[in-house]
């Protein structure tokens, strides 16, 4: 940003502002309202046992649980008969039992006890706790915390379907950019949108920090974008030394969804893992990704700083030398402020993000859908797109996701 001084110094200069469209989560927010239309990891199922566990999500404090059946409950914390929270409950077979006076809670919300009333409550069935409806899916707890009416069917992905159980398992991986820590103070849409940044693979994790995933990303690639009903994808081509060229498709999907093809280039074809951004709150964010995996293998994907050390191994001069995704992310400051960035050519992919979500945004405050939410069940396997394909004389293009215009664009980077 220009300073106030015409010679561009900081002296004067404004402060920056965000938009408020991309980055507010709480309820009443226009983009809090989208982000409410859609299911949202919460946490790992493991994080839902008879212990009750705060969670925050969408600005929301909630309370997160499992019954002695097994059925994982999230509701509000403050009980609904004077308030206290239900963090000291005691789960029960079916629901959890406030520790003030006792009132028991199902995860539907609905009272089944209320034993200093008469007859442990004759109406109890008139009283209920704020609750979200809650659905497991490969090891994590995604919450709806939109309004009834408009409540979708959970989505699942081709990619975690008929799973050979015996050879085959999914793991969670929820460490902020595939290394650092689980929780990352910053806004969500400053790491979504991350995905659809090609440029940043070459010079962060590549010629700055030195190779933090495959060599061959160094090779310098043919970027493209394109943009689709449900969100936006990035391709990625690179000619290989032994003369294939290497077709990286990334993708981000309405509203926090992020399918990345591996780094580390260890699968090929379709890519093995999709990630869920969880907003906690307008200014933390945790990110789970979802990698399916052969048995007893390394999941893959990690990077690697420095002399091989893991994020957590890094001194802090280390993690000046070494920076990697948490330290640009989260070195954009808590909210990204839009007014002062510079966005330039290689910045496509980001603005077609930020744009589609806006448009988004304003669908849902005209009274509308978004896209990406379906009503049907038989809608609900989505397909996606992301992948590494190494594509040779004899690959068939028209079997390559957005592999039509590769060769030109090869020949000639800047079309
Ligand atoms: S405050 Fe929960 S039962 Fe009284
Ligand atoms: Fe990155």
């Amino acid at each position: 940003m220009a300073g106030a001084q015409g010679d561009g110094r900081a002296y004067g200069r404004t402060a920056g502002t965000w938009d408020p469209e991309l980055v507010q989560v709480g309820a009443g927010t226009a983009s809090g309202e989208l982000l409410r239309r859609y299911w949202h990891p919460v946490g790992r199922s493991a994080e839902a046992t008879t212990v009750p566990r705060e969670v925050r999500l969408l600005g929301e404090d909630l309370i997160l649980y499992r019954d002695l059946s097994g059925t994982p409950g999230l509701l509000e914390p403050r009980c609904c008969h004077r308030g206290t929270t239900l963090y000291y409950g005691a789960v029960e077979d079916e629901g959890i039992r406030c520790p003030y006076h006792g009132w028991v809670f199902g995860a539907d919300g609905v009272c089944l006890d209320q034993p200093c009333e008469p007859d442990r409550g004759r109406n109890k069935e008139r009283y209920r706790q704020p609750w979200y409806p809650v659905v497991e899916y490969n090891g994590l707890i995604f919450a709806y915390l939109g309004p009834a009416e408009k409540q979708p069917v959970f989505p699942r992905y081709d990619i975690f379907e008929d799973m050979n159980d015996e050879e085959e398992e999914i793991v969670i991986i929820d460490h902020f950019a595939f290394g650092g820590p689980t929780e990352a103070p910053c806004n969500w849409f400053q790491t979504h949108e991350n995905a659809m940044d090609p440029y940043h693979v070459f010079v962060l994790h590549t010629t700055h920090s030195g190779v933090q995933f495959n060599p061959n990303l160094e090779i310098w690639p043919a970027i493209d974008w394109q943009v689709h009903p449900w969100g936006v994808t990035s391709s990625q081509d690179r000619k290989l030394p032994d003369g294939t060229t290497l077709h990286r498709i990334t993708e981000v999907r309405m509203p926090t969804v992020r399918v990345i093809a591996t780094p580390t280039l260890t699968v090929l074809g379709k890519t093995n893992n999709l990630s869920w951004t969880q907003p906690i709150d307008d200014t933390h964010t945790r990110v789970f990704a979802m990698v399916r995996k052969p048995r007893g293998s390394e999941a893959q994907g990690l990077p690697v700083y420095g002399e091989g050390k893991t994020w957590f191994e890094l001194s802090t001069e280390e993690h000046q030398r070494f920076p990697g995704d948490y330290e640009a992310q989260v070195g954009q400051g808590e909210i990204a402020l839009h007014s002062t960035e510079r966005l330039s050519s290689t910045d496509r992919g980001v603005s077609m993000v930020r744009r589609q979500f806006k448009e988004q945004v304003q669908i849902v405050a005209e009274g509308g859908d978004p896209v990406g939410v379906e009503f049907d069940e038989a809608a609900a396997l989505v397909s996606v797109v992301a992948g590494n394909y190494i594509i040779s004389s004899e690959t068939d293009l028209s079997e390559v996701p957005m592999g039509a215009t590769l060769g030109s664009r090869l020949d000639n980077p800047s079309s």
